[in-house]
C-alpha cells in the first residue's frame, strides 16, 4: 500500500487489516509525536490528520488509508521554524505536561483550516474529542484564537530561536517554559517513545478477585510460549517483595493472596508487547475466594475480615510516624492510621455557640486520569548496575523501593527522569519501576512495561474517597465557636500515603478560620478496594468539600453574607489555626476573599436561561508548602556555565507538567542576570543531579527553588572572584549586560558569555556551584500545646484561595452549566503569572468535575469506571469562563518572596458548585459529585 507520511511518498506491506495507524506511525516509523493515551478513541491524544481531516490514529486501520496523506506533528513545521499554532502555544501558556499537545494542534489545525476566523463555540467543539487534564483548555482555546489571528494575516511561519526571551530578569513574567518548544513540536520524549537495541516487552497478570486466597499459580504454560524470554513471580523477587512510600506493604508479585483486582501476581517479559500479553493467558491461578471488604464502615465493624493479617515494615519518611497505628492496632481492625488535631474544649465551643449544626458529608475515589499511561524501560547496565527510565514524581523514592525489591545498595540502582505526561500526585507511588528493573537484571536486555488505559486505571492509587461527619458552632453574628469532625478515608488495599493525607486532612479541615474549640479526628481504613494515594490537594479537598458547606449552610440560616461570615473568622498574621499555631507570615486569606468579591461587584454573574435558575456560591481554603511536620524537608541544586555560555541548572525535583524546571530557570536567571534565552534545566537523574524530596505538598518552588536561590548567589560569586582576578578589576563592581560581563564604572567589556566557559578552563577555573536547602525547622504537634505555640510551626508556609462558582441548573433535569469561576491564590510572588494562572484553570476545571461529574466506582471492590470514557472528566466545551486573581503577600523565607500552589485550586470548586446550586435550587447537597439525579433526589425531598 501507498501513503504520503508528512510530505514523504512511503509504501507498506500491510501484513494486519486491523493494524492501526498509530502503531504503524509510533512503532515502524518512530513517529511518536502521536500519543497512546487510551487505544480506545477516548482522549485524542493519538489526533494525526489524514486527508487534512483529524483521525484518531488509535482507531483507524491502516488498511483503509490506500493513497492517503498522513500528517503528524513532526511534519508541521520545518527545523528551524513554527507553524503559527506551535507559536501560540508556547506564548499563551497552553502547555503543561505536553502529552495532549501534539493531538491538540493538529485537531486545532484541521478545524482554521477550514474556517479561519472559528467562534470561540467552534473552537471548543473542534477540540472537545481531545482530553487535557492539565490546562483546563482556557489557555489552549486562547491559543487557537491567537494563532487564527496570525494566520488570517498572513503570517505562517515563525522562528523557533526567537520563542526564549534573552529577558535576564525573568521572574515574575510570563516567559515560555523552557520545555515548551519541544513539547510543541512533539521532540520531547516520553517513556514510551523511547527504544533501546534488544529491548524485550512486559505484561503483568493481575488479580481477577478484591480478595481471594491463592491456592495455585502455575506459569509454566506461559514460558513455554513463543517469544517468551522468562516469567516473573515472587520467587524472582530477591530483595523485599514489597514497597510503600511509608509502609511497605503492597507486594510486587502477590503471595498466599490478592487484596485488590489490581494485585500483581506475574510478569511475562517477551520478545513484542503482544506476544507477553498473550502468555499471560497460559497462567493458571486457583483462588479460594474470601469475604470482601468494601467500605471503611464495614472494614472497621468488630471481626471484620482483615485485609492486611501483619503489620508491614515501615520504610518511608514522608510524614511524621508518631501517631500512626499500622495495620496491627489490636483493637481496631483494618487501621492504616489515625491522626487528630485541636484546640481548646469542643463542649464548651459549642455550649457557647447559638446556632449548631451537624451533617456527614461524602466524597467519592477519584482516578488521576493522567493522559500519559504508566510506562517504564528497565535497562541493565555492564557494571551490573540497573537503569530505570520512568517518568516519576520522586526519583528518589523509586530508587529506595527498587534497590529494597532488588536486593541491591541503593548506588546500584539509577532512576533517569522523563518528562511526565501528567502527575498530580498519581506517580509518586511505585507502577512499573520495580518490575522492568527485575526483568532487565533477570534477561540481561532492556526491558519495556507499558499499561495500556484500563490497566492504568486497575493499577494506581486513586484520591481517598471519605465521609465526614461535621458539627459546627457559631454565634449569631457568625464567630465560630467550635468545629468537631470525624472523618473516615478509604485506603484501599494499601496503605500507601494515606497516614499523611489524613494528618494534612485535620490540620485543614476547618478552613482558614480561627476556630477557638477544634477536634478533628480522622482514621485511613484498609479496605478491598483499589489503594488510595496522594492526589491534587492530598487531603484537602474532601476537607475543604465538608467545611466550606457547613459554613455557607450556617451563613444561610442566619442570614449572613458568605463573605462576612468569612471575614469575621479568618485567618492572619498572629492568629492560631486548629493546631494552635500563630501565623507569622504571608497569609492571603483575606485578600483573596475581597478580592474575590471585588470581581463579583465589578462583573455580576450572568443572567440563566429561561427555564433554568442561577445561583452563585462562595468557598476559601488554604493548604500547607513543604512537608514540614518535623521532616527535613530539602532540595538541591547545581548550575554550570557550559560552552557557547549556556548556564545549566540541575535539581533533583520533577517536572511533573506543573512547570517547576522553568521556576528553577526563572529563578537562576533572575540572581545572576543571566538571558533566560540561554539556561537549561534538567532534573530527577539519581546519578546526575543533587538530591531532593520528592515532587508533592506544593513544595518545589519553595525549597528547591530556595536551593537555586543559594546556587545561584554562589556562582555569581565565584564568577565575580574569578572575572575581578582575572582582569584586576573589584569584583563587585562586575555586572552582566547583555550578554557580556562589564567593568561597571567604567562599561569596559571584559568577557562575553559565550566564551565564558573556554576562558575560565583556560585559567583552570570550573564555573560551578551546588548548593542544598533545607525549609525552616517544623513540629509534628497537631494539637495545640498547653501555653500556646512557642514559636512552632507545623510546615514552613501556606497558600490560600477563594473562589466563587456562578452557574445555572434546570430544576426539571437537574443538569447544570457553570457560568463563571472567579478564583483568588495567595501564591507570594508569582514566579511567572501565566504558569500559575495555568496551574489555577486546571486547578478549578478538575474542581468542577469533583463536584459535578467525576467519580470512579467499584462495586464490592471490582471496577466500574475503567475507562477515561466513564470518569466523568471535563472536555473543553464544558468550561466557563475562569477569571484568575492573584493575590501576591511575599513571603519572608520564599525564593524573592515565592510560595507555591499547585494543588489548592481544585479544593474550592465543589463547595461553591454545592453553595451555588442551594443558592439556585434551595437544596443542599452532601455527596459528590452532585449529579443531576442527586439533584432532582434533592429535589424531589425538599
Ligand atoms: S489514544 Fe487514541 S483516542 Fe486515546
Ligand atoms: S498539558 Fe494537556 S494533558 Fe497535560
Amino acid at each position: 500500500m501507498r501513503f504520503t507520511v508528512n510530505g514523504r511518498a512511503l509504501e507498506a506491506p500491510v501484513a494486519d487489516p486491523a493494524l492501526p495507524l498509530l502503531d504503524w506511525l509510533r512503532e515502524d516509523l518512530g513517529l511518536t509525536a502521536a500519543k497512546r493515551g487510551c487505544a480506545e478513541g477516548h482522549c485524542g491524544t493519538c489526533t494525526v490528520l489524514v486527508n487534512g481531516r483529524p483521525v484518531l490514529a488509535c482507531r483507524q486501520p491502516l488498511a483503509e488509508l490506500q493513497g492517503a496523506q498522513v500528517l503528524t506533528l513532526e511534519g508541521l513545521s520545518g527545523p528551524d521554524s513554527l507553524h503559527p499554532l506551535q507559536l501560540a502555544f508556547i506564548r499563551e501558556g497552553a502547555i503543561q505536561c505536553g502529552f495532549c499537545t501534539p493531538g491538540m494542534i493538529l485537531a486545532a489545525k484541521a478545524l482554521l483550516d477550514r474556517e479561519p476566523d472559528p467562534s470561540d463555540r467552534q473552537v471548543a467543539r473542534a477540540l472537545s474529542p481531545n482530553l487535557c487534564r492539565c490546562t483546563g483548555y482556557v489557555k489552549i482555546l486562547k491559543a487557537v484564537r491567537q494563532a487564527a489571528v496570525w494566520l488570517r494575516a498572513g503570517q505562517e511561519s515563525f522562528r523557533r530561536e526567537d520563542v526564549l526571551p534573552a529577558d535576564p530578569a525573568p521572574f515574575g513574567r510570563p516567559v515560555p517554559r523552557v520545555d515548551a518548544l519541544a513539547k510543541a513540536t512533539g521532540e520531547c520524549k516520553f517513556a514510551g517513545d523511547l527504544r533501546f537495541p534488544g529491548m524485550l516487552h512486559a505484561a503483568v497478570l493481575r488479580s481477577e478477585h478484591p480478595h481471594a486466597e491463592i491456592l495455585e499459580l502455575e506459569v509454566s504454560g506461559a514460558a513455554a510460549r513463543p517469544g517468551v524470554e522468562a516469567v516473573l513471580t515472587a520467587r524472582d523477587v530477591p530483595g523485599r517483595n514489597a514497597f510503600g512510600l511509608l509502609v511497605a506493604d503492597q507486594p510486587v508479585f502477590a503471595v498466599g493472596k490478592v487484596r485488590c483486582v489490581g494485585d500483581a501476581l506475574a510478569a511475562v517479559v517477551a520478545a513484542s508487547e503482544a506476544e507477553a500479553r498473550e502468555a499471560l493467558a497460559h497462567i493458571r491461578v486457583r483462588y479460594a475466594l474470601l469475604p470482601v471488604v468494601d467500605s471503611p464502615e464495614e472494614a472497621l465493624r468488630p471481626g471484620a475480615p482483615r485485609v492486611h493479617e501483619r503489620p508491614a515494615e515501615r520504610v518511608g519518611s514522608e510524614g511524621e510516624a508518631a501517631e500512626a497505628s499500622g495495620p496491627g492496632e489490636a483493637t481496631t481492625p483494618n487501621l492504616v492510621a489515625r491522626k487528630r488535631s485541636g484546640r481548646g474544649d469542643v463542649a464548651r465551643g459549642l455550649a457557647e455557640a447559638e446556632e449548631v449544626l451537624e451533617d456527614e458529608y461524602f466524597t467519592p475515589f477519584i482516578e488521576h486520569a493522567y493522559l500519559e499511561p504508566e510506562c517504564g524501560i528497565g535497562v541493565p547496565e555492564p557494571d551490573g548496575r540497573v537503569t530505570v527510565y520512568v517518568g516519576s514524581q520522586g526519583p528518589w523514592e523509586d530508587r529506595r523501593q527498587v534497590a529494597a525489591a532488588l536486593g541491591l545498595a541503593e548506588e546500584r540502582v539509577r532512576v533517569a527522569h522523563l518528562p511526565l505526561g501528567g502527575g498530580f500526585g498519581g506517580k509518586e507511588d511505585i507502577t512499573v519501576q520495580i518490575i522492568v528493573a527485575l526483568a532487565a537484571l533477570k534477561t540481561g536486555r532492556p526491558v519495556r512495561l507499558a499499561y495500556d488505559r484500563r490497566e492504568s486505571i486497575r493499577a494506581s492509587v486513586k484520591r481517598h474517597a471519605e465521609s465526614l461527619r461535621y458539627i459546627t458552632g457559631v454565634k449569631k453574628d457568625g464567630t465560630l465557636t467550635a468545629v468537631r469532625a470525624r472523618i473516615l478515608a478509604d485506603s484501599g488495599a494499601y496503605a500507601s500515603v494515606g497516614e499523611v493525607v489524613i494528618q494534612r486532612a485535620v490540620s485543614f479541615g476547618a478552613g482558614p478560620y480561627v476556630v477557638p474549640h477544634a477536634d478533628i479526628e480522622a482514621l485511613a481504613v484498609y479496605t478491598n478496594n483499589l489503594p488510595a494515594g496522594a492526589m491534587r490537594g492530598f487531603g484537602n479537598p474532601q476537607v475543604t468539600f465538608a467545611a466550606e458547606v457547613q459554613l455557607n449552610r450556617l451563613a444561610a440560616r442566619l442570614g449572613l453574607d458568605p463573605f462576612e461570615i468569612r471575614l469575621r473568622n479568618i485567618l492572619e498574621e498572629g492568629r492560631p489555626t486548629v493546631t494552635g499555631e500563630r501565623l507569622r507570615s504571608s497569609v492571603g486569606a483575606r485578600a483573596c476573599l475581597e478580592a474575590v468579591r471585588a470581581a463579583l461587584r465589578r462583573a455580576p454573574p450572568p443572567a440563566p436561561r429561561a427555564g433554568w435558575k442561577a445561583g452563585t456560591g462562595l468557598a476559601c481554603s488554604y493548604k500547607n508548602v513543604g512537608l514540614g511536620t518535623g521532616l527535613d524537608d530539602y532540595g538541591g541544586a547545581s548550575g554550570e556555565v557550559l560552552p557557547g555560555g549556556i548556564l545549566r541548572v540541575r535539581v533533583g525535583s520533577a517536572d511533573m507538567g506543573q512547570g517547576s524546571d522553568t521556576t528553577m530557570a526563572q529563578i537562576a536567571c533572575q540572581v545572576l542576570g543571566w538571558p533566560y534565552s540561554r539556561v537549561v534545566v534538567e532534573s530527577g537523574d539519581t546519578d546526575r543531579d543533587p538530591a531532593s524530596l520528592i515532587t508533592t505538598a506544593s513544595r518545589q518552588t519553595f525549597v528547591t527553588g530556595n536551593a537555586v536561590l543559594a546556587m545561584a548567589r554562589e556562582l555569581q560569586a565565584r564568577l565575580q572572584a574569578w572575572l575581578g582576578g582575572r582582569f584586576a578589576v573589584p569584583a563587585v563592581g562586575i555586572e552582566l549586560r547583555g550578554d557580556v560581563f562589564v567593568e561597571a564604572a567604567s562599561g569596559r567589556s571584559l568577557a562575553a558569555l559565550p566564551e565564558l566557559a573556554e576562558l575560565a578552563a583556560a585559567d583552570g577555573v570550573r564555573l560551578r556551584a551546588e548548593a542544598r536547602y533545607s525549609a525552616p525547622r517544623t513540629w509534628p504537634d497537631l494539637r495545640e500545646p498547653a501555653g500556646g505555640d512557642g514559636g512552632r510551626r507545623l510546615h514552613a508556609a501556606y497558600c490560600f484561595g477563594a473562589q466563587a462558582v456562578s452557574l445555572e441548573v434546570e430544576p426539571s433535569s437537574g443538569r447544570v452549566n457553570v457560568l463563571r469561576v472567579i478564583a483568588a491564590s495567595d501564591v507570594g510572588r508569582a514566579v511567572n503569572p501565566a504558569a500559575v494562572e495555568g496551574q489555577m484553570e486546571g486547578g478549578v476545571v478538575m474542581g468542577l468535575g469533583y463536584a459535578l461529574s467525576e467519580e470512579f466506582r467499584l462495586e464490592q471492590g471490582r471496577i466500574v469506571t475503567d475507562t477515561l470514557a466513564r470518569l466523568g472528566l471535563w472536555r473543553a466545551a464544558q468550561v466557563p469562563p475562569i477569571e484568575c486573581l492573584i493575590v501576591e503577600n511575599p513571603h519572608e523565607e520564599g525564593p524573592f518572596g515565592a510560595k507555591g500552589m499547585s494543588e489548592l485550586p481544585v479544593s474550592m470548586a465543589a463547595p461553591a458548585v454545592v453553595s451555588a446550586l442551594h443558592d439556585a435550587l434551595g437544596i443542599w447537597i452532601t455527596r459528590i459529585p452532585a449529579t443531576p439525579e442527586r439533584i432532582l433526589q434533592a429535589l424531589a425531598a425538599s
